[in-house]
């Protein structure tokens, strides 16, 4: 009888552990719908002074930080997004060396001096496929771990090598170790040993989740004391993937006729507009997706494309659209969402709309999607 009870409250401390995850991922999901739609504002107009031939040279300086900062935020609400399981992650060419600087770029200006950070880039190949913000996340975890292992100081190692179709990417630091005691536990959501203030003991499990989702493989060892290894090791890219690159993008192209926008945030509104006009369209913005539905009754024959929001409050995108397609089933919808692509788009793109535009988008991505879209 005992061990069945303890059976019980063993699956109840499951079930909470579960609710409290899913709880923490809808949160999440939400917060990083919000953030995208901000992002938009901040990269979009970004994308506009960088397209203006009169922003002058220190402007643009000031710019291109402002968009590093606003991709990267974007990359880590995708991060939110992926951990909610809102979306597909990236598939796109990611350089590992790259991901590899960045973090230690970010840590040698926020970690203590006491720590030296080294990196040893053996691997004459570091591509492989995948999401570069969730990479970077996997690295920045690890290396932050290795901070925290290392509170009087030591080494901290970035190092990459080549194995057969692999390449391995180890995060080495010179600190306390990790007991054996806790080996078993350290994957475990909420396991930390640091402390509430300082740890959510989520790290490891993202690391292993976002590893596992890119085909690699997640090992660790602490045989070669003081300190602790931790080694991925992820499938090289196959030198025919031809997933465009992270960060390659094509000059705007101008077009020309009307665009209809359903969205329910101004500040989107408001850059969309901005973008559109660059480009050459004329743009009408409209809050209330039941009001556009009324617009586009009265002037269809005027509107060329529409852009739509999936996610609005009172009618939503989906039965937006299907009104949309009512009125005029050759309408040519776009649809945009602060969330990934996912199920439910897929399935209106089933049902005609033309393309999905993630959220934040840059006046780049704009114009290449309605060149497409209003192609004859
Ligand atoms: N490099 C390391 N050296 C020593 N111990 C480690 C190392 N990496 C992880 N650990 C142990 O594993 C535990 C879990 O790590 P994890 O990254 O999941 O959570 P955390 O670092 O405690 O919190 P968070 O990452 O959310 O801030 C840590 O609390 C620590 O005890
Ligand atoms: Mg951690």
């Amino acid at each position: 009888m005992s061990d069945l009870r303890r059976r019980v409250e063993e699956l109840e401390a499951q079930l909470a552990q579960q609710q409290r995850l899913l709880a923490i991922g809808s949160l999440a999901g939400g917060v990083a719908h919000d953030f995208n739609n901000l992002l938009t504002a901040i990269l979009g107009y970004a994308s506009l002074l960088k397209e203006d031939p009169a922003t002058p040279p220190h402007v643009l300086e000031a710019v291109d930080v402002i968009e590093k900062a606003a991709e990267r935020a974007s990359q880590l609400t995708g991060q939110l997004l992926g951990f909610a399981r809102k979306g597909e992650p990236k598939r796109v060419r990611v350089d590992l060396h790259q991901v590899l600087l960045e973090v230690v770029e970010l840590l040698r200006h926020t970690i203590d001096k006491s720590i030296r950070i080294e990196t040893v880039f053996d691997a004459s190949d570091a591509w492989v496929m995948g999401d570069p913000g969730q990479l970077f996340q996997v690295f920045l975890n690890l290396a932050l771990n290795a901070r925290d292992a290392m509170p009087e100081g030591g080494i901290l190692t970035l190092q990459t090598a080549l194995m057969d179709s692999r390449v391995q990417a180890s995060v080495i630091d010179t600190g306390v170790g990790i007991p054996k005691a806790i080996r078993d536990r350290i994957f475990e959501p909420f396991f930390t040993t640091k402390g509430a203030q300082q740890g959510t003991g989520m790290g490891l499990t993202v690391v292993q989740r976002i590893v596992k989702s890119h085909g690699g493989q997640l090992e660790f060892d602490c045989d070669h004391p003081p300190g602790t290894r931790f080694h991925i090791f992820l499938p090289l890219a196959h030198p025919a993937d031809s997933a465009p690159r992270a960060g390659e993008s094509k000059p705007a192209s101008r077009g020309k006729g009307a665009v209809l926008v359903i969205d329910d945030e101004e500040v989107v509104r408001q850059v969309a507009a901005r973008m559109l006009k660059g480009l050459g369209y004329h743009a009408i913005c409209l809050e209330n997706p039941s009001e556009a539905v009324e617009y586009f009754r009265r002037r269809r024959q005027d509107i060329d494309a529409i852009i739509l929001d999936l996610v609005m409050p009172g009618l939503g995108g989906k039965a937006c659209f299907e009104a949309l397609r009512e009125i005029d089933p050759q309408a040519r919808v776009i649809l945009t969402s602060g969330y990934s692509l996912d199920s439910s788009v897929e399935t209106l793109i089933g049902q005609g709309a033309k393309a999905f535009l993630q959220k934040p988008y840059r006046v780049q991505q704009l114009s290449e999607i309605l060149s497409k879209v209003l192609a004859p």
